[in-house]
């Protein structure tokens, strides 16, 4: 048996070595190491050897076993290494690439929000989220705006089946955070989708983006309110940035103001635009969404706040002189190209 088992191998080799693709590989492990295959049939007579020899028999077996995979192993590496070696020659690797699609940059929006968040980051303000499908409780309810409120008329929206609704404005991350927080100070803000059922044209869109803020903590006043937000508009805009404070309404504030920048164009008259709302936080607010929550931590007679919801789209139309909203969402790469 041990004499049969060398010619095997012999021959096992003989025939790996003799292959010349994947598939005389394959028909000499079948023919060796298959169910059927001469090694397996060898091994069946394992049993009819005495027992002095089946030690090294076994052994023999073993080895020759081994030294069929290896080569098998072997082959069939040598065989892709070929056929990998094949399919690369003649390339030049040296060759420079063909200029393709230019570098991408970032859409304007993107950047503008970014700067918005890190400037405020710097102010303390951590980054807060709310569904763009809103309940109308925290899109306008607890915002002190109930269902005969005539503000609610101006900024009628885009109404689901079940009742809720695209929200009109960021704002009602303020109450989902005032809902949720477990200690004060708050100080969070709010970048996201706002929708309101307007005409389009070159300064609207039925979907913008708002950037919310809110701050809540014992002793804010509208010093901090004017402080902060005349400190955001000088980052954004450059130093020399005139700001100005208009008193204004809105129900979930009191005092309300919309704040304006003064731009002076070369040539041109100065101009103020509307920029942003903003306002200390209407006691009705906290007390709307203390109910809710059972617990005193908002207490009107001991917190104040200030909020501010800003368009990051106008933000970034002045900033870089863009005349049609519209560009901002038709993804025309002669126009993103610019920034
Ligand atoms: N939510 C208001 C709007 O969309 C803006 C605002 C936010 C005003 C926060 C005051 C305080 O017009």
């Amino acid at each position: 048996m041990l004499d049969q088992l060398t010619a095997l191998q012999t021959e096992a080799l003989a025939a790996l070595e003799a292959a010349h693709d994947e598939a005389a590989v394959e028909a000499a492990r079948v023919a060796f190491l298959g169910k059927k295959g001469s090694l397996t049939l060898l091994s069946a007579g394992m049993k009819d050897v005495p027992g002095d020899q089946k030690k090294a028999v076994g052994a023999k077996l073993n080895e020759v076993r081994t030294a069929i995979t290896s080569a098998i192993d072997a082959k069939t590496l040598a065989l892709q290494s070929a056929k990998d070696a094949a399919s690369v020659a003649g390339i030049d690797i040296t060759l420079p690439g063909r200029p393709g699609l230019g570098t991408g940059t970032l859409h304007p929006l993107t950047k503008i929000r970014d700067l918005a968040v890190q400037t405020l980051r710097r102010m303390g303000f951590a980054l807060a989220d709310g569904p763009e499908v809103e309940t109308e409780w925290h899109c306008f309810d607890a915002l002190n705006t109930p269902a005969d409120h005539p503000a609610r008329n101006e900024k009628d929206t885009f109404y689901l089946a079940d009742g809720r609704l695209l929200r009109t404005h960021t704002s009602s991350v303020q109450i989902r955070t005032m809902e949720t927080v477990k200690a004060l100070p708050i100080r969070i803000m709010a970048p996201g989708a706002a929708y309101r059922r307007d005409e389009i044209d070159a300064t609207h869109l039925s979907v913008f983006n708002q950037l919310e803020g809110l701050y809540v903590d014992r002793h804010v006043s509208l010093a901090d309110l004017k402080g902060t937000l005349e400190f955001f508009f000088r980052e954004i805009f450059g130093p020399k940035t005139v700001v100005r404070f208009r008193p204004h309404f809105f129900p979930f504030t009191e005092p309300s103001f919309e704040i304006d920048i003064k731009l002076e164009a070369k040539g041109k008259d100065a101009r103020w635009i509307e920029i942003a709302g903003c306002g200390m936080v209407d006691p009705a607010v906290f007390a709307e969404v203390g109910k809710k929550r059972g617990d005193s931590l908002l207490d009107p007679d001991h917190v104040t706040g200030f909020a501010f919801g800003l368009g990051l789209d106008r933000l970034a139309m002045i900033l870089h002189g863009i005349t049609d909203i519209r560009h901002l969402i038709e993804n025309d790469v002669r126009f993103l190209a610019q920034f």
